[in-house]
């Protein structure tokens, strides 16, 4: 299969030499690449700025912000199989980015933030993909309810939710615990493991997904329709 991934953050300039950002090392989302590149898959990266190398056998392509990450994934997405969006994408930018530093002259300042583009939330729709759609759901509280929801309006196949309160887990961290709910309702929890294991479990999630897809597709089902599939 051939795998978008995306991973890490995205910065977002507000002056030359300040920007907003969080604290993604984009550990997750480099550790499902080499999952999948272990399991025989092809994989395109779309990374954020992260201080770790891409696993030999991608395609990398670096990106700074949300904007240029959609962009990125717009191009990409038309020739994949399966899209896993794991990167912790800046929801707003700076309306304005300052051409100079800003200066410090009163006590306070002001910036004004705008939405940015929703890159999974674009899967379905705008990109047309009809491929396994996996997203990352960061959560603080109540998991479950956010995870579905996103899970539903998203038209995801598989949503990995992530406690991103713990700092034990999670955001910079070598390890993750996640529950992985799926589109038919069902629901698994993978406990506190590293996240070369976490990836792994999930790679395989998302072939028994493909497979049972094409199984689908083979016996001439029409369950399958662009309807079910999110859109
Ligand atoms: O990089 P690490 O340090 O290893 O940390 C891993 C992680 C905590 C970043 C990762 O496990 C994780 O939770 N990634 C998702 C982070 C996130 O932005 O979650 P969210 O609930 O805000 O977004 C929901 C989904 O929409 C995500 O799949 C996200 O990639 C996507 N999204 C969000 C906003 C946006 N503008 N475009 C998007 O595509």
């Amino acid at each position: 299969m051939r795998f978008l991934i995306t991973a890490g953050p995205t910065r977002e300039p507000i002056d030359p030499v300040r920007y907003l950002s969080n604290r993604s090392s984009g550990k997750m989302g480099y550790a499902l690449a080499v999952a999948a590149l272990a399991r025989g898959h092809e994989v395109t990266l779309v990374s954020g700025p992260v201080a770790i190398p891409a696993p030999e056998g991608t395609k990398l392509v670096r990106v700074e912000t949300a904007r240029e990450m959609h962009d990125a994934v717009a191009g990409e997405i038309g020739e994949a199989d399966a899209a896993i969006f794991c990167a912790a994408v800046a929801d707003y930018r700076v309306a304005e980015i300052a051409g100079e530093k800003i200066k410090k002259t009163g006590e306070t300042l002001t910036l004004t933030l705008v939405r940015n583009p929703d890159i999974l939330g674009s899967a379905r729709s705008a990109f047309g993909f009809r491929g396994i759609l996996v997203g990352f759901a960061a959560e603080t509280e109540d998991l479950e309810r956010h995870a579905l929801d996103k899970l539903r309006r998203k038209g995801c196949d598989l949503l990995v939710a992530n406690d991103v309160s713990r700092t034990d887990i999670a955001f910079d961290c070598d390890e993750n615990e996640v529950a992985v709910f799926f589109r038919d309702g069902r629901h698994m929890a993978l406990p506190r493991a590293p996240k070369g294991e976490i990836a792994s479990a999930i790679v395989r999630e998302v072939e028994k997904c493909a497979s049972a897809v094409a199984g689908l597709s083979e016996a001439g089902s029409d369950v399958e329709t662009t309807l079910d599939r999110g859109q």
